[in-house]
């Protein structure tokens, strides 16, 4: 048995209590059904900037009434010590973990306004810190970035070997990563950062400006649109299936006092090239019915963004028993028909 499919036995039998910050947003939402379908309590923290009603509106819809029931959202603002410490709670009435995501994601978005970035990213980030060793909450699970890598060129990624931060966000995921192993030395806070890489699955917003790749894609190809290739399309990425993501939240904020403290890796350990990613995606729509024949256009390379990217996940591996369950077809072919329904259905 896998150390996830343990705890997972453990936490229906012992159910505990988790704040979500983010909850209405792509990972937070995902956590929110994966931890109520466990029969766990969730409270969750979203002021909806970029998240959606219709994504709680839809994990209602995937667990019971009585799981339901155990959820209590907040609306709020990570900006508001005030609305981090009522997420939170006292001392003696407070949450047991923390998974927190909240943040305003998006390397072009950073570079367009990066104050508005770092309100969310580094205040925001700062008061749930604060709010949660008043509360002595016994774990803090953050969502790191492997933006952080920077222009470090080498490759596959090794936990501490950085470069320098490429865009206003990477700063921003950086601070954070600081500021958590600060309030562990400085406080005693558990606090362990997960390194996203170019996480994807349903409910990942595929409108607006900012979307990421395989949503914006996905839409394009169902509306029958140009898809838009920055660059030559050579350029990689490790994507990392969001229950992929989900399960490495899960371990870290249970996992044992060696595990703690730690910034880890979150990814396939793989990498995909966007020209390949075109494909899979135009083959996973036609198997949901949909033909897209349009040939990709390709455009300049975008500011801020790193050419390869690609995880050694061994240490999260090694540390907290991480073990993805779902490699890139598997993810796209899990999420197409979630995209195809959405979509049509707008
Ligand atoms: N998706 C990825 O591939 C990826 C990669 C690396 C890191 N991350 C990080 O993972 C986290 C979740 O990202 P996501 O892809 O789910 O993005 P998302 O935009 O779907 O979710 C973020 C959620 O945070 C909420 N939020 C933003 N600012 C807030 C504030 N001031 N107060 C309260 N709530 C606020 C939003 O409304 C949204 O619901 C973010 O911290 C992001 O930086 C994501």
């Amino acid at each position: 048995m896998t150390r996830y499919q343990e705890i997972k036995i453990q936490l229906t039998s012992a159910p505990k209590t988790w704040l979500v910050t983010g909850c209405a947003g792509f990972i937070g939402s995902n956590l929110l059904e994966t931890l109520l379908l466990l029969n766990q309590n969730v409270v969750g923290l979203d002021n909806f900037a970029t998240g959606h009603q219709h994504n709680l509106d839809e994990v209602k819809g995937q667990v019971s009434a009585e799981q339901w029931q155990n959820f209590t959202f907040i609306e709020g603002d990570i900006r508001s010590l005030d609305d981090c410490k009522k997420a939170v709670g006292t001392v003696d009435k407070k949450v047991d973990y923390i998974l927190h995501q909240a943040a305003l994601g998006s390397v072009p978005r950073s570079i367009a306004d990066p104050i508005l970035t770092n309100s969310a990213n580094i205040t925001g980030f700062l008061n749930m810190l604060v709010a949660a060793k008043e509360a002595m909450v016994s774990s803090f699970v953050y969502a790191a970035s492997s933006s952080t890598y920077g222009d470090h060129p080498a490759l596959p990624k090794i936990e501490e070997n950085i470069g320098k931060p490429l865009s206003p966000y990477a700063v921003t995921k950086y601070v954070n990563e600081l500021y958590a192993d600060v309030f562990n030395k400085t406080y005693g806070l558990n606090a362990t950062g997960l390194r996203y890489f170019n996480v994807f699955g349903k409910r990942q917003d595929p409108d607006g400006a900012y979307a990421a790749v395989i949503p914006k894609w996905t839409a394009a190809m169902i509306e029958n649109q140009d898809v838009q290739v920055n660059g030559d399309g050579e350029t990689s990425r490790d994507f990392c299936f969001i229950e992929n993501a989900v399960q490495a939240n899960i371990l870290a904020a249970t996992a044992p006092d060696s595990g703690k403290n730690q910034v880890y890796n979150v990814a396939l350990g793989d990498r995909t090239t966007l020209n390949t990613l075109f494909d899979s995606l135009k083959s996973a729509l036609q198997s949901n019915g949909i033909k897209y024949q349009k040939s990709p256009v390709y455009r300049e390379f975008r500011a801020g963004d790193v050419r390869h990217s690609q995880a050694d996940i061994s240490k999260a591996k090694s540390m907290i028993g991480f073990e993805p369950e779902f490699k890139i077809q598997q993810g796209i072919d899990k999420a197409m028909p979630w995209y195809v329904s959405f979509l049509l259905n707008k």
